[in-house]
């Protein structure tokens, strides 16, 4: 059995560590045999176009993953898992995620299902503890049940008809690329920005409730996170400007970047337009038009 997950994009502007979707663009997936004694998890074998990228063995994000979902079942087994490495690391589009959803949702299918939705993503986020040094939930909760995921006390999804341009910079990044760019971020921010952060975060998530495009792009389009990672991402304002004149109609950067999201409806010129501008900004990307996409499951 082989079970697979998508790519995610985390935050969407305001909405840091809060929402994420699911993006029909790259995947991972998985195949795990079960043995006696444990818990425990090792990757045996990676293949894929981003093989060389991740480590095998226990250190793996899928592992660590792996690990926890077995712990949380309560049982005693070792997970053994070959994985296909279809999501770029290092690009914000929730690679150690993929792979971590994947394994939760293949052990639990073999176990039986024990483990609920929410044990799936706390499983999962152990993962991202492992590879970033926190335990956000934005990338495994969509990359698990698909769609856009809302995290606050509750996970709420939903399947908002929306189309995105998605551009991916082939760009050198630093390790642990998350951590650092989540180390960046102050401790403490000024009401004004938080009272604004909000309004653009009530104003994404209403708009994708109700099919609103303007309202979600209008939504995107402050982030304190954003204001200040922008900086790290080289080429973003001549990019935002010139996707934004061919009629996007609102952009964030994918998660801790360095890739870009831009919401279209007429995607074709957008797509066209932010190709040129990587181009005159002399960065090597790959540009495509992204649904979202359903939730992690058997191949
Ligand atoms: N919310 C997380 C961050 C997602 O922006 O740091 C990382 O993929």
């Amino acid at each position: 059995m082989r079970v697979r997950a998508w790519s995610t994009s985390a935050n969407l502007g305001p909405g840091f560590d809060i929402v994420g979707i699911a993006l029909r663009a790259f995947k991972d997936s998985v195949e795990v045999e079960l043995e006696e004694g444990g818990p425990n998890a090792l990757v045996t074998e990676v293949k894929g176009p981003y093989s060389s990228l991740v480590p095998r063995g226990r250190d793996n994000a899928a592992a660590f993953a792996a690990r926890a979902a077995l712990e949380i079942a309560e049982q005693k087994l070792t997970a053994k898992i070959r994985l296909w490495k279809g999501v770029p690391p290092r690009r914000g589009l929730g690679s150690s995620g993929a792979s971590s959803a994947a394994v939760v949702k293949a052990i639990n299918i073999m176990l039986g299902n024990p483990l609920d939705e929410n044990k799936l993503i706390k499983a999962a986020a152990e993962g991202e503890r492992a590879t970033s040094g926190h335990p956000h939930l934005d990338n495994v909760a969509p990359s698990l049940l698909g769609g856009l995921v809302i995290i606050g006390e509750e996970i709420v999804k939903i399947e908002p008809s929306v189309r995105f341009v998605l551009a991916i910079p082939w760009i050198n990044t630093p390790d642990r690329k998350t951590e650092f760019m989540r180390s960046i971020l102050p401790r403490k921010i000024e009401m004004s920005k938080l009272v604004k952060n909000s309004a653009s975060l009530a104003l994404l998530t209403l708009g994708m409730a109700t099919g609103d495009l303007e309202i979600v792009g209008k939504g995107m389009s402050f982030s304190i996170i954003d204001e200040l990672r922008s900086r790290m991402i080289p080429g973003f304002n001549k990019i935002k400007e010139a996707a934004m004149r061919a009629g996007a109609l609102g952009l964030s950067i994918s998660g801790a970047g360095p890739s870009l999201l831009f919401l279209c409806d007429k995607c074709e010129p957008v797509l066209m337009a932010v190709k040129r501008a990587y181009i005159s900004v002399n960065i090597p990307a790959s540009i495509m038009v992204v649904e979202p996409a359903e939730g992690s499951a058997k191949e």
